[in-house]
């Protein structure tokens, strides 16, 4: 189980040190759950300092897949890695609709991302229009099979995928445990297909869309959901920790 806190374009200085330290003290009884913090990238280093000695992974919210070089404002996967990154997040639904960002971007990220050390959380997810049209399952193949084109995976832990419905982010709606079990389980068949059943068995599958402590266990104990992307129920460390407990129990 993985429960990683997406912050977006929140806090500052001392309010990311304050949350880190809150999260650090909400996880101190996770157990086996895993837990990861996404700060914005200017805060990836002071972050990175309150959490060290802690089991509390860091990760970053987006990367460029360049090794170095003159792409002003960019950020490169080694200087994610030498601040002491693990996670990438690669391919939210808001990069890919406010950024532009493409299926063939998101796979150049990965490959990067995998190559320099980092663990992609992989964001899929279709938007409501193309949910009502009964497109999802279409649309969420290929974004996955896209973004895995050409991987190398070597374990299952080398990456993971987030399931997004877009419908679901920041709208307080939620997807069905049924709904989120069904596009998991669907997901896992992607990924078995081209990875075979160890990487497949192995590999963790979050929900993210509106996860809160009232609907994260309902959501969690769904066979095909291995944790949680969460966005703005992460920004208080009680709240975020009481989710950490809901996938604690499980
Ligand atoms: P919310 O939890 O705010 O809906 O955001 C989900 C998300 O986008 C996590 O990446």
């Amino acid at each position: 189980m993985l429960i990683a806190g997406n912050w977006k374009m929140n806090t500052d200085v001392s309010s990311s040190v304050e949350l880190a330290r809150g999260v650090i003290q909400e996880s101190e009884h996770a157990g086996a759950v895993n837990v990861a913090v996404c700060p914005p990238a200017p805060l990836l280093s002071v972050v990175g300092e309150a959490l060290a000695g802690s089991h509390v992974r860091l990760g970053a919210q987006n990367m460029y897949w360049v090794d170095s070089g003159a792409f002003t404002g960019e950020i490169s996967a080694q200087m994610l890695s030498s601040l002491g990154c693990h996670y990438v997040i690669v391919g939210h639904s808001e990069r890919r609709q406010y950024f532009g960002e493409t299926d063939v971007e998101v796979n150049k990220k990965v490959r990067q991302s995998v190559k320099a050390g980092l663990v992609p959380i992989i964001c899929v997810g279709e938007r409501l229009n193309q949910r009502k049209a009964g497109k999802e399952q279409e649309v969420v193949a290929a974004q996955v099979q896209h973004a895995l084109e050409g991987m190398e995976v070597r374990a299952s832990d080398s990456f993971v995928i987030a399931y997004e419905p877009v419908w679901a982010i920041g709208t307080g709606e939620t997807a069905t445990p049924e709904q989120a079990q069904g596009m998991h389980k669907f997901i896992r068949t992607l990924v078995r297909q081209q990875f075979g059943n160890q990487i497949a068995d192995g590999l963790h599958i979050l929900y993210g869309g509106s996860m809160k402590p009232s609907n994260a266990e309902e959501l969690l104990i769904q066979n095909d959901v291995d944790g949680g992307l969460i966005g703005g129920a992460s920004l208080k460390a009680d709240i975020f920790g009481q989710i950490i407990q809901a996938a604690q129990k499980l």
